[in-house]
């Protein structure tokens, strides 16, 4: 069985004394859901400040990006070795780092296997533009990205990803639960071609693309959405503690 993960992706809001505020707004109500892992995914600046407010609860962290090199002259860049004092996962690849700031699939995959070789756990982001899916183009489209985010990625490594269609991040219209468990099952069938069924069977897929209180328990009702990466309502104390406990209801029901 696959433990459901609820991550929030704070992207480039809060500063830390904001940071601060959300966090222990959330904290007694959300420490207190079981049978979710429950990420929050801070800007770097903040991930320490977290860490000392989330010691001794059940709220794990995650930072947003990194650089592939241990250490060096990379003015602006953090690394591997920095994030595995502070956190425990990793978003790499997510599609504001692709289509903002360039990043490209082998960037993705020397990020993603440099997190694992520092134990951390990347959530490695696909997804498709509105223009691919119009075309029917968004399954060469995720399976090139999954292909070559992994190339080279040992079968055993513990990673998650994440299914987040481009036309569906901040705009409000989320994909229905039904294409979004087509995809994840068709990612869930490539990454057994990339890897072994079994393996397959492991790995768990979020979906993310603005999910609310209102849609998530029809999306992780889906048996293959494995929970979910929530941009701007994890900014939303109430909403977000909502979102993580209707997944635990839901998905606790599919585990009794
Ligand atoms: P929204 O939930 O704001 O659409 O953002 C989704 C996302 O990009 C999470 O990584």
């Amino acid at each position: 069985m696959r433990m459901p993960i609820i991550a929030g992706n704070w992207k480039m809001y809060t500063t830390p004394a904001e940071a601060r505020k959300l966090v222990l707004d959330m904290l007694p109500a959300l420490d207190k859901v079981e049978g979710v892992d429950k990420l929050l995914c801070p800007p770097f600046v903040s991930l320490l400040l977290l860490k000392e407010l989330l010691k001794d609860t059940s709220i794990r962290l995650g930072a947003q990006n990194m650089y592939f090199e241990v250490k060096g002259a990379y003015t602006g860049e953090i690394s591997p070795l920095m994030l595995v004092e502070l956190c425990h996962f990793v978003i790499l690849g997510h599609s504001e780092r692709r289509w903002y700031f360039g990043e490209n699939d082998r960037l993705i995959n020397n990020k993603i296997k440099s997190a694992l070789s520092h134990k951390l756990i990347p959530i490695l982001c696909v997804g498709e533009r509105l223009r691919e899916r119009e075309s029917g183009r968004a399954q060469e489209v995720i399976s090139n990205q999954l292909y070559a985010g992994l190339s080279d990625v040992a079968t055993s490594s513990e990673i998650v990803i994440a299914y987040e269609p481009v036309w569906a991040i901040g705009t409000g219209k989320a994909a229905t639960s039904k294409q979004a468990a087509d995809t994840i099952k068709f990612i869930r069938d490539t990454l057994a071609s990339i890897w072994d069924g079994r393996r397959a069977q492991e790995i768990r897929i979020l979906y993310g693309g603005s999910v609310t209180g209102e849609n998530i328990t029809e999306l992780v009702s889906q048996s293959e959405i494995d929970g979910a990466l929530v941009g701007g309502a994890s900014l939303r104390p109430e909403e977000f503690v909502s979102i993580v406990s209707q997944a635990a209801k839901i998905k606790g029901k599919s585990i009794i």
